[in-house]
C-alpha cells in the first residue's frame, strides 16, 4: 500500500461544503492507503492564539474528523507535537532551505502583506520547512492537500531532492494529491458563491455542528428561481442545482432520479426532502461527535497514534542525523 500523510490545521468550524468536498474523500483514503493524519498544532502557533481557544479547536477538530468517519483502526491519527521528531527535522529542513525560496511562498506573502517585519513571527516564515519535515519523516508517497498547499508540497520535493543529492538517497520525494474538484457546494443564500465559513451572513452556510432546526431553516429558505420545476441546470437554476447536488451526494441517489421523482412538484416539497437528508447526516455526525467528546476515544487514539508515528519518525531522524554527521555514535 502506498503511504499518505496529511496535516489538519483546525480553523474554525467545518461546513457541509468541507464535508462533501473534502472530508469524505479523506475518509475514503484510509481504505486505499496507509494513512497518517496529524493535527498540525505546531503550525497553529505561527500566529498568536489563546491557549484555551487553541486547545478547544484541537479537540473539536479531532472529534469531528473521527465523527465523520476517520477510523483509528484503519489509519494513524496523532498530534504533531507528541512526536518530537517533527520539530527536529523541521529545524534541519529550515537549515536546508533558502531565504529566497521561503520568501516566494504565496501563503507567507498573503499572510504578511499588511504587516511589518517587526510583527511577523519567524515561525510563519519557516512554516513550510516544518511542513516538509512532517511529510518526509514518513516517506510519504502522496500528500492530499487543497490547491493552496501545492506550493508547499513542491518545496518539500525540492528539499527532499536537495538532501538526497547532498547526503545520498534518504527521502522519498512525495507527490501532492489535489482532489479533483468534484462537488463544489454553493452558498444557499447566493448560489453564485462557494459555501464558505467566511461568508458575512451565516444563512448560506451550513455548519456540521449547526442545530438541526437552524440547518433545516437555512435549507427551507435557500434561494431558488422563478422556473418552478426541479431541474438540473447550473446556469439558469443555480440554487436548485446546488440543492440537487447536496442531496445526491449525501443520499447516493442520482440527480436524474431525483429530478424524475419531482416531476410536476414544487420547490417546497423538494426542499423538505433535502432538509431531511441533510439533517439525518448532521444528526449522525453530531451524535457521534458528542459521544466522542464524552468518552476516551480521543485520548486513546492520540496515544496509540503517537506511539506508532514515533516508531517510524525516530528511525528516519536517526538516519538523517547519521548522514549529516550530527550524531557521534
Ligand atoms: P477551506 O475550508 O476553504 O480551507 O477548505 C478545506 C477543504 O474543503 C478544501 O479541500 C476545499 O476544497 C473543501 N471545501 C471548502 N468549501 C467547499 C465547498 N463549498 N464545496 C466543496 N468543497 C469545499
Ligand atoms: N499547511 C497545511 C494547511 O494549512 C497543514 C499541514 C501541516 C500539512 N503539515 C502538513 C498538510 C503536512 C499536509 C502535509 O492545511
Amino acid at each position: 500500500m502506498k503511504r499518505m500523510v496529511s496535516g489538519i490545521k483546525p480553523t474554525g468550524e467545518l461546513t457541509l461544503g468541507n464535508y462533501i468536498g473534502a472530508l469524505r474523500n479523506f475518509v475514503k483514503y484510509q481504505d486505499d492507503y496507509e494513512l497518517y493524519v496529524f493535527i498540525a498544532n505546531l503550525h497553529c502557533i505561527t500566529v498568536p492564539i489563546e491557549p484555551k481557544e487553541l486547545r478547544k479547536n484541537l479537540k473539536d477538530a479531532i472529534a469531528l474528523y473521527l465523527a465523520c468517519g476517520l477510523d483509528p483502526e484503519k489509519c494513524t491519527i496523532f498530534l504533531q507535537s507528541d512526536v518530537y521528531e517533527h520539530a527536529q527535522l523541521g529545524w534541519i529542513m529550515t537549515c536546508m532551505s533558502y531565504m529566497g525560496e521561503l520568501g516566494r511562498m504565496t501563503q507567507f506573502k498573503e499572510k504578511t502583506s499588511n504587516a511589518t517585519n517587526e510583527s511577523i513571527s519567524t515561525g510563519l516564515f519557516v512554516y513550510p520547512p516544518l511542513m516538509a519535515a512532517d511529510i518526509l519523516l514518513y516517506d510519504a508517497d502522496y500528500v492530499p492537500v487543497g490547491e493552496d498547499q501545492k506550493q508547499h508540497v513542491e518545496l518539500t520535493r525540492d528539499l527532499a531532492q536537495r538532501f538526497n543529492n547532498r547526503y545520498s538517497e534518504t527521502f522519498v520525494v512525495p507527490e501532492p494529491l489535489i482532489a479533483k474538484v468534484g462537488a463544489r457546494i454553493m452558498s444557499l443564500s447566493d448560489p453564485s458563491k462557494k459555501m464558505s465559513k467566511s461568508e458575512e451572513s451565516n444563512k448560506g452556510c451550513i455548519y456540521l455542528l449547526d442545530d438541526l432546526k437552524v440547518a433545516r431553516k437555512k435549507i427551507m429558505s435557500a434561494v431558488t428561481d422563478m422556473e418552478g420545476r426541479v431541474n438540473y441546470d447550473k446556469e439558469k437554476q443555480p440554487g436548485v442545482s446546488n440543492l440537487l447536488e447536496i442531496m445526491s451526494s449525501l443520499s447516493g441517489e442520482s440527480i436524474d432520479s431525483i429530478v424524475a421523482r419531482y416531476e410536476g412538484k414544487g420547490y417546497g416539497e423538494f426542499k423538505k426532502e433535502v432538509a431531511d437528508v441533510v439533517c439525518r447526516e448532521l444528526e449522525k455526525i453530531q451524535n457521534r461527535y458528542n459521544e466522542i467528546l464524552r468518552g476516551s476515544l480521543i485520548k486513546d487514539t492520540l496515544k496509540q497514534g503517537a506511539e506508532k508515528a514515533h516508531h517510524i519518525a525516530f528511525r528516519k531522524l536517526k538516519k538523517v542525523q547519521r548522514k549529516m554527521g550530527i550524531d557521534i555514535f
